[in-house]
């Protein structure tokens, strides 16, 4: 997809279909979270790919909505706190990597014709038990990965005059 076509077709995707997701498909999705930037090029992060067949009822522990478990795969983000470029005035950049790292996942996801969601507001515990997270990870981020079963709603964003600010000196 032509890119300014590929970012305004995104969109959050809370139904899926149960088709698979060819293993060449999730390999291009993979590899395209493994070229994001990082600060200091530290790649702070880890990615869990959870296959839900015949788990679902254990993973809705994790998420609640029911079409958090209706895609074939779930990907969960990681972030690796201690492996993370951390600046002078303590601020670490780990989070900032993360959603990058998550974005470069969605939009190869998306040029694939494949649906996902950005999940922030899950179960910790959960997610550390059932995926075996050790402590110097956290989990951070999770997406289904599957084929969308519902269509592209309008989307509603502020205007560039709400949001940029130019300077000019
Ligand atoms: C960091 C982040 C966390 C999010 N967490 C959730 C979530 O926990 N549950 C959910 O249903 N959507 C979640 N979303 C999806 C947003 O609600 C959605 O991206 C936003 O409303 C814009 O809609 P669009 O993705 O269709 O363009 C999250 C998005 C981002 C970027």
């Amino acid at each position: 997809m032509e890119f300014t076509q590929l970012i305004t077709a995104r969109y959050s995707v809370r139904a899926y279909k149960p088709d698979p997701v060819p293993v060449e498909a999730l390999a291009q999705v993979l590899e395209a979270a493994r070229w994001a930037p990082t600060a200091a090029n530290r790649q702070p992060f880890r990615l869990i790919v959870v296959c839900t067949a015949g788990h679902e009822e254990a993973l809705q522990r994790i998420y609640s909505g029911r079409w958090f478990t209706q895609a074939p795969l779930i990907i969960c983000l990681c972030a690796v706190p201690g492996e993370a470029w951390v600046r002078e005035d303590r601020r670490s950049y780990c989070d900032v990597d993360g959603a990058i790292v998550f974005d470069h996942l969605i939009l190869a996801a998306a040029n694939l014709g494949l649906g996902t969601c950005w999940i922030a507001k899950f179960d910790q515990q959960a997610a550390r038990e059932l995926l075996g997270v050790p402590p110097e990870m956290e989990p951070l981020l999770f997406t289904p990965l599957g084929y969308p079963a519902e269509e592209l709603r309008p989307k509603k964003r502020r205007s560039l005059a709400d949001l940029v600010r130019y300077v000019q000196w």
